[in-house]
């Protein structure tokens, strides 16, 4: 039955060296083989070799999207917000949720990316810097918000491992929940999956964008709707100075009655490398630095503004009626092309030099063209925005701490 199926997706060659293993390991390898959906593959690789890239941005027309600079409101505006957004917190309806399933390559540490511990004077994982964000609102709100943590089949145990190591840094151990989102094999550009040893196929975390479907399929969402929340907070685990509990971000976007909301700042130079918010088709989008023209990326106001100059830092609010409507569907995936080893049939590993596997990932942002408005929330680089991505030099642990540290000693 299995072999038939293998046969019909020409992937027989998952089974090359079945006969080599234990009992034990051939029915957990069986069972790995059988959980993959062969028939979703079968249709990616298709878009892959039809393009590679599937965001298509040239098919929409591109127009400036309305932002609300934090600092251009009033001192009454923005207490008006901040309260708001208290009372949403203290009637238990907010909840924060930290994506911490991304593989960190380019950090190259051996480990869940939250669990790497920043130097002194910091001294503190990445997990215990949002842990203690949070510790603190809770204490002012006098509530414990719900803090969810998205985690990878690969990192998931390291991750709740690291806190119970760490007795959950304080945080209320039943308001803490764990959930895994999907994983897709990844493909050899013949279409076959990617074998990473005899009995081990190559699978990687669906991307930010994979949040959605992972928080209903693994019933994170029905926990959401049994603690009566209403908010999420969705934010990244390498911005050390994402706030997981902004007040008046949430009075903002709930206020005005939008759905989603996002964090932005402007872009340092035309070329920085994030995407930037727009609207596409007049709804909500994020284009990436790769696919806006050079023009549109100089292009300022009459008072030098860029134009299309809020970056999308992943820092974004939803209504939990956005989890709902995404839910059964989830977000379509777009392909990577990357450099993978891999062995082959005769079980020789051959080394990459160059992109040979596609890997499939869900982006976040493609959520927000669903809707009609978002509510856009200018605010200070300086104050929350710390990423940190390499292993050295530009948005590494040493430039994050260094705005880290003078963010706090302001
Ligand atoms: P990045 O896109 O920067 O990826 O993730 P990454 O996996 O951390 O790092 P590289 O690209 O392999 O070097 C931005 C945020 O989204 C989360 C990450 O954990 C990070 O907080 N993320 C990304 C997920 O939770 N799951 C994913 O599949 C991808």
């Amino acid at each position: 039955m299995l072999k038939s199926k293998l046969d019909k997706y020409n992937q027989t060659h998952l089974l090359s060296f079945i006969d080599e293993l234990d009992e034990n390991a051939q029915n957990q390898y069986l069972d790995e083989i059988d959980s993959i959906d062969f028939d979703q593959l079968s249709k990616l690789y298709q878009k892959s070799i039809d393009v590679l890239d599937q965001t298509d941005v040239g098919k929409g027309v591109i127009t400036p999207i309305e932002c609300t600079d934090k600092n251009s409101l009033s001192k009454e505006q923005q207490d008006f917000y901040y309260d708001f957004g208290i009372n949403i917190m203290k009637q238990g309806k907010y909840a924060a949720l930290t994506m911490a399933g991304g593989q960190g390559t380019r950090l190259g540490y051996n480990g869940p990316k939250g669990s790497y511990v920043l130097a002194a004077p910091i001294g503190k994982s990445l997990f215990e810097i949002q842990c203690n964000r949070l510790i603190e609102r809770n204490n002012r709100i006098g509530c414990t918000i719900p803090w969810y943590i998205m985690t990878s089949k690969e990192n998931d145990s390291s991750t709740k491992a690291f806190f119970e190591e760490n007795n959950y840094f304080g945080y209320e151990k039943s308001s803490v929940y764990f959930f895994t989102q999907n994983c897709l094999p990844m493909l050899l550009e013949n279409g076959r999956i990617v074998m990473d040893g005899k009995n081990k196929i190559k699978q990687g975390a669906d991307g930010h964008g994979g949040v959605f479907k992972a928080a209903s399929d693994t019933g994170a969402l029905d926990d959401m709707k049994a603690r009566g929340v209403e908010w999420v907070f969705v934010g990244g685990i390498d911005n050390i100075l994402v706030r997981l509990e902004d007040p008046m971000f949430l009075g903002f976007v709930a206020y005005n009655k939008y759905k989603l909301g996002g964090k932005s700042l402007i872009k340092r130079d035309p070329y920085e490398k994030a995407g930037v918010f727009c609207k596409k088709n007049n709804k909500p989008c994020v284009i990436e630095y790769t696919e806006i023209s050079e023009e549109m990326a100089r292009m300022t106001d009459s008072e030098g503004n860029y134009i299309y100059g809020d970056l999308h830092i992943l820092c974004n609010l939803f209504h939990i009626s956005v989890f709902e409507d995404m839910k059964d569907t989830g977000l379509e995936y777009h392909v990577a092309h990357k450099k993978t080893n891999y062995i082959d049939e005769t079980g020789n590993v051959v080394l990459a030099e160059s992109p040979n596997a596609y890997k499939y990932e869900a982006f976040m942002f493609d959520a927000f063209e669903k809707y009609d408005s978002m509510g856009i929330f200018r605010v200070k680089r300086e104050e929350e925005f710390a990423p940190i991505k390499n292993k050295e030099g530009q948005d590494s642990p040493q430039t994050a701490s260094e705005l880290y540290l003078a963010c706090e000693n302001k």
